[in-house]
């Protein structure tokens, strides 16, 4: 007899079991999978403590998962996959303003606001004037795009994280795009922040020697018809963290210029366009 469970033909005796005739796409994914995960396994010669504790850790992260915290998400954003899925998803042309990663702290139905409000409920922090056009490939200003804006505020939390201490819809709004496509509003200079880490995550960062940083940043999710969506940030350009972002989010050209405001309204100014790609 033939076919039994080997050592040496893990793999093969799995991916076998899979009937003939079910989703191509899944068995593509399953036969990867389970081909990567046993090499894996095969590699480290995993102990029988080592499988214990995975499973001791998959369970935690499961446990504390919840409508307002999404503990797997953290683990693919901290292993970098969360932002190889992005780049494969996300292909641009040079000049296309490129993804990054969307995060757990965006909240639907931010308050539509008018250019040039200040979406700062709180006062807390540096003041900043973002402003910029919203373009196209060709250079032509998209109007009616939706500028969704969101950040932390100047002690690195996000308004639904401080829930009783936060104005609600502090540091967010969404702004809509006249026949110039340009955007202006007051906001404040973000600051960097830890990622939640008190959880399984955050132990596995500390296992690693890794801290739990993200380089100050601010949110945007820019939506116009015939254009492809962007989920974007603009980043402080001299952050300490840039370069170690603990979710890998930061691109070059994403680093956004934060200068002193020559007519003194704010204290800074961060000039920035963003732009989109046609839907094909
Ligand atoms: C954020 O930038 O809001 C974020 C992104 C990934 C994980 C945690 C936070
Ligand atoms: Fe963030």
């Amino acid at each position: 007899m033939t076919g039994f469970f080997t050592e040496e033909n893990s793999a093969q005796a799995v991916n076998a079991r899979m009937r003939d005739g079910i989703d191509p796409r899944l068995k593509t994914i399953m036969s990867a999978l389970v081909k990567h995960l046993h090499a894996f396994v095969k590699e480290v010669e995993l102990t029988e403590d080592e499988w214990n504790s995975a499973i001791e850790f998959l369970t935690t992260t499961g446990q504390i998962c919840s409508n307002e915290r999404q503990e797997y998400i953290l683990l693919s954003d901290v292993l970098g996959v969360s932002m190889l899925v992005d780049a494969i998803n996300n292909r641009r042309p040079t000049g296309a303003t490129e993804n990054t990663v969307f995060g757990p702290f965006h909240v639907k139905g931010a308050p539509i606001r008018q250019m040039g409000d200040s979406i700062s409920l709180d006062g807390k922090g540096e003041t900043c004037l973002f402003t910029g056009r919203v373009l196209d490939l060709n250079g032509n200003p998209v109007k009616g795009a939706k500028i969704d804006v969101w950040s932390d505020n100047a002690d690195g939390y996000y308004d639904v994280q401080q829930p009783d201490s936060q104005p609600r819809w502090n540091n967010r709004g969404i702004f809509v795009t006249g026949s110039d496509g340009a955007y202006s509003f007051i906001g404040t200079k973000p600051v960097s922040y830890p990622i939640p880490d008190d959880g399984p995550v955050g132990k596995m960062l500390a296992a690693l020697g890794r801290h739990p940083y993200r380089p100050a940043h601010t949110h945007f999710l820019v939506t116009a018809q015939g254009h492809q969506k962007l989920v974007t940030h603009t980043f402080v350009g001299d952050d300490p963290y840039l370069a170690s972002d603990t979710v890998f989010g930061v691109k070059e050209t994403l680093v956004a210029p934060f200068e002193p405001n020559p007519d003194g309204t704010t204290q800074w100014v961060s000039r920035f366009d963003f732009i989109l790609m046609s839907e094909s």
